[in-house]
């Protein structure tokens, strides 16, 4: 007869205590994912636009219609947060912002700057009439 040996067990999620860092982790998958869907996106949007005025129409009534701006908001806020929590990495790669503190600002500033740059893209895009 075997006998059952009491061996540690490793971390789970339940275990684990959320920190931002973590969640803005997944968020950094997440968008990556998210990513792929949007170059989606953009393909149909440059394959419209060199197949004639009716397939750009399509396009058009997509990016003018409220699902189709609250997905390319979602898209822009993707792209630019993955950029910028990208760079965050690179700094780590680097060997630089391990300290607690850095680590927390580091992560704090990923995530107001992917939304203020996603603000200010969708304020210049109305300010030259793009978002009309
Ligand atoms: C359309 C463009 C992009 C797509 C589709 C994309 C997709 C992804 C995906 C799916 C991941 C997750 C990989 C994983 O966790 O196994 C990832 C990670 C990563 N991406 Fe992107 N990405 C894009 C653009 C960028 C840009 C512009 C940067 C520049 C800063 C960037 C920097 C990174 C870094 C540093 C990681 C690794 C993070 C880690 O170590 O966990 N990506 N990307």
């Amino acid at each position: 007869m075997t006998t059952r040996i009491e061996r540690p067990l490793s971390p789970h999620l339940q275990t684990y205590r959320v920190t931002l860092t973590m969640a803005l982790s997944i968020i950094h998958r997440a968008t990556g994912i998210a990513l792929y869907f949007g170059t989606l996106l953009l393909a149909w949007w440059l394959i419209a636009a060199a197949s004639g005025p009716t397939a750009y129409a399509h396009v058009q009534a997509f990016t003018s219609s409220l699902i189709g701006k609250l997905i390319l908001f979602g898209y822009t806020w993707a792209l630019l947060h993955h950029l910028v929590s990208g760079i965050r990495y690179f700094f780590w790669d680097l060997g630089y912002g391990f300290k607690a503190n850095e680590r927390e600002a580091l992560t704090w500033g990923a995530l107001i700057a992917g939304i203020a740059l996603t603000v200010l893209v969708w304020i210049i895009a109305y300010a030259i009439g793009a978002g009309r």
